[in-house]
């Protein structure tokens, strides 16, 4: 009688197989659950959603999507005028939206720079009424992309900590109170793929690195509190913007896809989440193939945008 069956290996084998069936399964249902995002909204109907770096790309896209789901929409940027803009474009595609604008420019931000923006925000909310639910930290992007870490200056580090970490935190922070005061707040933090740590854009990689880390800490931290604001961490491919002039396709989709995507992920019980579900099939390379050969891909890939960059196309973000 053959014994094979009985040999410790096949039950390790076994073991992995229906761990990581399992692991597969519950990653790819988080893209057919709905969508909680409505449990923000408050019984008077006035929901506000503040999302950073507004006026292009991502953020732009974010703007567009609450307010086809009902929200206010309060637009950050440090253009003054081109958020008016972007404001007037909300305005005629959605006219039943309200938009308000605030101006900070986010490299070396100040204590009072923040407490101003947090003052004008519960003005805003006060003035028209209801609750500010929803904060998606969404501004970043990569200062001084294709670079070796030494060929950073001390301010061009400084500042895409800033742009993507730095200020992300200090919104969060000087925010939350606000955000509990509501029915239900939401916090959703823009990371990247780049987070799993890329190089050539070090510093920026290591930026949403932090990203990822603060978004499960907070998660984690109002659990043990029983605070009423979900936190979610975003995990984005490439996504074709102004600034980053990849080709779109079925793995690049724009920012107002991209957007729509990750609200539908709200309530989707992943604390970070690929947001859109190609980004997800090409994330999962990196679960699966061994480092050394993500790090020949991932170099290939930011050498070929370095040498597109060089060719005259912005390509800020990855
Ligand atoms: N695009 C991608 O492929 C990709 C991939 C992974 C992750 N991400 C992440 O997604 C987020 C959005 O990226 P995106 O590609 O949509 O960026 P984007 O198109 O370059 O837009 C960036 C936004 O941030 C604003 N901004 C930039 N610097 C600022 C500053 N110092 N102070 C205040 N506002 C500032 C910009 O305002 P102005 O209009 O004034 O410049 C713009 O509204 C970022 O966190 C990025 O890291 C993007």
């Amino acid at each position: 009688m053959p014994t094979d069956w009985i040999n410790p290996l096949a039950y390790i084998g076994l073991a992995a197989l229906t761990y990581t069936t399992y692991k597969f399964t519950r990653q790819a249902t988080v893209y057919l659950l709905p969508s909680t995002l409505s449990k923000t909204h408050n019984p008077s109907g006035q929901n506000w959603a503040l999302v950073t770096g507004a006026t292009d790309g991502i953020g732009f896209g974010f703007s567009q999507e609450l307010c086809a789901r009902g929200f206010n929409v309060i637009l950050h940027g440090r253009n003054a005028s081109k958020l008016e803009n972007r404001a007037r474009e909300l305005g005629a595609e959605f006219p039943n939206c309200k938009t308000e604008i605030v101006v900070l420019d986010v490299v070396s931000v100040t204590s009072a720079g923040i407490d101003t923006v947090a003052s004008q925000i519960r003005a805003i909310t006060e003035k028209h009424g209801g609750d500010l639910s929803v904060l998606v930290n969404n501004v970043g992007g990569e200062v001084k992309p294709y670079t070796l870490v030494d060929g950073y200056t001390f301010e061009e580090a400084a500042m895409t900590v800033d742009m993507n970490a730095g200020f992300m935190l200090q919104i969060t922070r000087a925010l939350l109170p606000l955000l509990c005061e509501g029915t239900k707040g939401l916090v959703l933090n823009v990371s990247s793929i780049s987070a799993f740590g890329m190089p050539y854009i070090s510093v920026y990689s290591a930026s949403k690195g932090f990203v990822d880390s603060f978004t499960r800490a907070l998660e984690a931290e109002f659990y043990a509190e029983s605070r009423n604001v979900d936190i979610m961490g975003l995990r984005v491919g490439q996504v074709r913007t102004a600034n980053f002039g990849v080709t779109r396709g079925l793995f690049v989709p724009n920012g107002r896809i991209l957007a729509s995507a990750a609200l539908n992920r709200v309530g989707c019980g992943q604390v970070i989440v690929w947001a859109y579900f190609w980004h997800w099939v090409q994330g999962l390379s990196v679960e699966l193939l061994p480092r050394s050969m993500i790090l020949k891909i991932t170099t290939m890939k930011i050498k070929s945008l370095k040498k597109l960059e060089h060719g005259g196309n912005k390509v800020k973000n990855t």
